[in-house]
């Protein structure tokens, strides 16, 4: 396929969204140059050409230069909020109607070499966000927290959103997955004391067409090893159960909660289906995307802590309050690989 990210806008656009709902409006969506925010700025103003919404979406990113690297230069639809959100205070030149908190730091490392920089941004950052909204009189607010806020849960069954397990805060990592549960709290007080509208979206691990060049995550380097025949390497034993939702999915469900979400509530988003360990995603890569022509080799450096891995898990993501609106995961696991290697090979 030539162009699979524009057939996953497509299939957006052409899904069972209320995208009345969004006609007229404003967004504000921050991490605009990440993974998640640049896919949710480029489905918007998608959609918005092929349904004629007359939309705005106003793009919170560092760096100006590396937005214009991914959207060209802005049209009318689109505008940039230059922000970071650790250090500044964020004005935005018009009314948003709809907010989008996709920004956080997400790198491991940096999550253990600046565990307070990773904090701030989480907290104060989401707080900015939360106290424009309420200036703005937002319609709705979904703040992206992760699966990672689950911490250790139970081991048997599947884990719906009540399930909260253990988090070790003695760990330097733990700033990541404990900033997240602190910025939902925050969220949940914000709904409960100033009436927003604000709900989070746990999201499982998210991959596929539209990762950017940048992208050295763990699915990005699996990725890379099958294009270019090299032996996937595993820095840890591979054992931690990982749960999976195509880039699109993960997408479509954001914009279904921004509508249909209830307030104070968390749902998960993840694919039940595309659940498994990285050790049996290494060797699935290995054997269907890469045709045998490449193995697995388990090498765990003596550094290991300084790579800030999350500690290994065993969990399986419930997903049924997030198809209870309506939304369905359609991109299982190979897929995934298959349509996210083909968009980097273009
Ligand atoms: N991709 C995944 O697998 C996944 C899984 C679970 C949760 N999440 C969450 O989804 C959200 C988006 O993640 P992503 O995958 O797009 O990550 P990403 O690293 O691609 O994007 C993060 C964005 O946040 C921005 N950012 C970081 N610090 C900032 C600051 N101080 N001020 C302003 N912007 C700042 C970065 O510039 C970047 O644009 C994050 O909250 C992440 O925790 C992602």
């Amino acid at each position: 396929m030539k162009n699979v990210l524009n057939d996953d806008f497509q299939r957006i656009a052409e899904s069972n969204l209320s995208f009345d709902e969004f006609r007229n409006r404003s967004f504000l969506i921050t991490g605009a140059t990440g993974l998640i925010g640049s896919l949710l700025v480029r489905t918007l103003l998608y959609c918005n050409h092929v349904h004629r919404l007359n939309l705005k979406v106003y793009a919170v990113v560092r760096s100006i230069d590396k937005a214009r690297s991914i959207f060209g230069e802005t049209d009318g639809d689109l505008e940039y909020v230059v922000c970071d959100l650790a250090k500044d205070a964020i004005t935005c030149s018009g009314h948003c109607d709809y907010f989008i908190h996709a920004a956080a730091v997400t790198t491991s490392k940096l999550m253990v070499s600046d565990p307070v920089g990773t904090i701030r941004t989480a907290i104060d950052g989401t707080e900015k966000l939360l106290k424009l909204a309420v200036a703005q009189k937002a319609k709705a607010f979904v703040y992206i927290s992760s699966m990672e806020i689950y911490g250790q849960p139970k081991e048997e069954g599947r884990t719906s959103e009540k399930d909260l397990g253990y988090i070790d805060i003695s760990t330097v990592r733990s700033c990541y997955p404990e900033g997240k549960r602190m910025c939902e709290c925050l969220c949940n007080a914000y709904a409960a004391q100033y009436g927003l509208n604000v709900k989070s979206a746990r999201l499982a691990q998210t991959f596929g067409a539209g990762i950017l060049p940048t992208e050295n995550r763990v699915f990005a380097q699996f990725a890379r090893s099958a294009m270019n025949g090299e032996d996937i390497v595993l820095h840890t034993t591979g054992e931690s159960e990982g749960n999976y939702v195509y880039t699109a999915d993960a997408v479509r469900a954001i914009l279904t909660l921004l509508v249909k979400g209830e307030s104070g509530e968390a749902y998960n988003i993840a694919n039940e289906e595309s659940h498994t360990t990285i050790r049996n995603m290494a060797e699935l890569v290995a054997s269907e995307i890469a045709g045998n022509k490449i193995k697995v080799v388990i090498d765990i450096p003596e550094d290991s802590a300084s790579l800030g891995y999350a500690p290994p898990v065993k969990m399986w993501l419930d997903s049924s309050k997030m198809r209870a609106l309506g939304w369905k995961p359609t991109v299982g696991m190979v897929e995934a690989y298959k349509r996210m290697i083909c968009w980097m090979q273009n």
